[in-house]
């Protein structure tokens, strides 16, 4: 067996611009297998850009991205999502309002599982079974992200943090390789911060899913993260064990250069 550890996901020399503007300025990232990443970085570095850039949301001006040892480079969303099991959250939190808790991750692992949106929702014996395994694996995640409770409230009636910690055990629904989080923690409370950094915890430990997380929360980004990536202007200022990066001078200051 190798000991080296295996690339999850890689970026080469990827950048993307918006006219004028540089949001990512030629990045080469290696992100490993099983590992939890934290990706920090000054308001427009470029984090949340990056994340477009994995996923298929906006189309790159240069570079290549590949998961694991496949070249995903041009691959649209759903196909990156299905077939690579890469996933992303958004800072929003994103749930149907008006299904329940319930609902929302069946529709979820419906999304992935179904090769196009007429056949989810086809009817007949294997579409009923598909969906009462979707009904089991849920009521699964609700109880082991603690919403077990609210399995048959509308997210809308949901706090901020509780449709935060719905968006996270949605994203579990399909079965994940790769998870990209941008500000998971941003405007919740401590405690449900905690509940969040516990289940990805879990989820890593048990499923070895691999993360990166974007957040400005320092402290807890250190917490949770085995490596520390810091960008800056749409580069890699800085990238290696999380004490040693959050003390190099060149992160430091270009924080309070803000
Ligand atoms: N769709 C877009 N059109 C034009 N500029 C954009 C767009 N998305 C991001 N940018 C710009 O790209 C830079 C990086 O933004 P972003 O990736 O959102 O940074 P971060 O997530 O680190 O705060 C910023 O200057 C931002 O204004
Ligand atoms: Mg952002």
């Amino acid at each position: 067996m190798s000991a080296e550890p295996q690339v999850a996901l890689s970026l080469r020399g990827v950048e993307k611009s918006f006219g004028p503007i540089v949001a990512v300025a030629g990045v080469d990232l290696d992100f490993f297998t099983g590992q939890i990443c934290g990706l920090m970085g000054p308001n427009g570095s470029g984090k949340s850009t990056l994340f477009d850039c994995c996923t298929g949301l906006v189309p790159l001006t240069a570079g290549r991205v590949l998961a694991g040892t496949t070249d995903i480079t041009g691959w649209e969303m759903m196909r990156i999502a299905r077939q690579q099991r890469l996933l992303r959250s958004f800072q929003k939190a994103v749930v149907f309002r008006a299904l329940t808790a319930e609902d929302n991750l069946v529709v979820a692992g419906q999304m992935a599982a179904f090769p196009n949106l007429a056949s989810t929702f086809s009817f007949g014996p294997g579409a009923r079974r598909r969906v009462r395994d979707l009904r089991a694996r849920a009521a699964v995640l609700l109880e082991r992200v603690g919403l077990a409770h609210m399995q048959h409230t509308r997210a809308g009636e949901m706090s901020f943090g509780q449709q935060k910690l719905l968006q996270f055990a949605s994203m579990l629904m399909p079965e994940p390789r790769i998870i990209l989080l941008d500000e998971p923690f941003a405007g919740i409370n401590p405690v449900m911060i905690e509940r969040i950094v516990e289940n990805i915890r879990l989820v890593n430990r048990e499923s070895g899913v691999t993360f990166v997380i974007v957040e400005h929360n320092i402290d807890v980004l250190k917490g949770v993260s085995d490596r520390l990536v810091v960008l800056s202007r749409g580069s890699v200022l800085a990238n290696g064990d999380p004490d040693e990066v959050i003390r190099d001078p060149r992160v430091v200051e270009a924080y309070l250069a803000g």
